[in-house]
């Protein structure tokens, strides 16, 4: 989704905070504002564009992003931008497939140490070792993952296109990784397909657990329940609708149920409360400390300083792009 527009005048700072008022107090906006102010000015006169994750908090997401969305959304939109600068307000691995996307552009992470737990769970010689053990079966990996892993797969997907991406290959065993649940919950939904899949876990997703969406259906009758399928098995099989993040704000946009609980991470439910103020969300809060990690402040020094680019080896990221390109040519 595009949010503002970078290029063609920066948006009058009241008009800015009307887009996070429900979120941000009168008192805090002066603060938040200044930095706010930086960046906009630093994107015209770098020619940058920012790509945020629904998980940024509110003050990133609906002030300074040009685009939000997904995983997919985000790739897809940094392989069509024509800014110099790419900007990613997410995780590592976000950045990283922006560079692969854009290995001509520069590419900075607000802080590098934004990780996640999933891409940790597993490395380029694992995939090697899983070969190994299973001879000619296909290697999908979530984009939730190094380029150095991206380089091993067949080909990537994201929580948006994995069944589709699963399908597209016409052959009756996949090895799927690193993300056991999602698999799990894909395999779930195409039992023609045997699915090999490994032990990574999201550490935001696996702690929900079934008793927390029966309390939030006891607390609040009525509710629709929306859980990311990073979440367990036997997590998803007790919401009304499961899919990626851009798949449950669509559904929210769309549908417009009076209760919604996200089962998710907890800003997601925050840019959608800004945005549908018709809409009750219950929010079973958990955070990812690496989203977290990302602020306005760092942000504005990304830009200023031009710190924290992303680089990947050459030869490797011709073989990591060849598997996030045949993603994109199928989804
Ligand atoms: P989406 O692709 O659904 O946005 O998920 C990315 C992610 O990291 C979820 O934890
Ligand atoms: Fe990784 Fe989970 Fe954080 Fe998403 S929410 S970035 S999968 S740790």
């Amino acid at each position: 989704m595009q949010v503002s527009e970078s290029t063609s005048g920066i948006m009058p700072l009241p008009l800015v905070y009307e887009r996070v008022q429900h979120h941000v107090p009168a008192f805090e906006w002066p603060l938040l504002a200044v930095d706010v102010e930086a960046i906009l000015r630093l994107k015209r006169e770098k020619n940058a564009t920012i790509l945020a994750h629904n998980y940024q908090a509110p003050e990133i997401f609906h002030t300074v992003a040009d685009i939000v969305g997904d995983s997919l959304a985000l790739a897809r939109e940094a392989a069509a931008t024509d800014a110099d600068i790419i900007v990613m307000a997410g995780v590592h691995f976000m950045a990283e497939t922006s560079k692969l996307l854009n290995p001509d552009k520069r590419v900075f992470i607000p802080d590098s140490r934004a990780g996640c737990s999933l891409a940790e769970s597993i490395t380029a010689a694992d995939v090697r070792e899983l070969r190994r053990r299973h001879p000619g079966v296909p290697v999908i990996t979530y984009v939730n993952t190094s380029a150095a892993v991206k380089a091993e797969s067949d080909i990537c997907c994201t929580s948006g296109n994995a069944l589709k991406i699963v399908r597209s290959l016409g052959v009756d065993r996949v090895i799927m990784l690193p993300d056991e649940f999602l698999a799990r919950n894909i395999a779930a939904q195409a039992p023609e397909i045997e699915v090999i899949t490994w032990a990574g876990h999201c550490e935001v997703h696996e702690l929900f657990t079934p008793d927390d969406i029966r309390a939030v259906r006891e607390s609040y009758p009525g509710v629709t329940v929306m859980t990311h399928p990073e979440c367990p098995p036997e997590v998803v099989a007790e919401a009304d609708f499961s899919g990626s993040t851009a798949m449950m704000a669509d559904f929210v946009a769309y549908k417009r149920p009076q209760r919604v609980a996200l089962v998710t991470e907890c800003s997601m439910g925050d840019n959608l409360a800004q945005q549908f103020r018709d809409v009750e969300f219950v929010k079973p809060c958990n955070l990812c400390p690496h989203m977290k990690r990302i602020t306005l402040g760092n942000i504005r020094a990304a830009l200023e300083e031009e710190q924290h680019e992303v680089h990947i080896d050459p030869l490797l990221a011709d073989r990591a792009r060849a598997a996030v390109e045949r993603m994109l040519a199928v989804a």
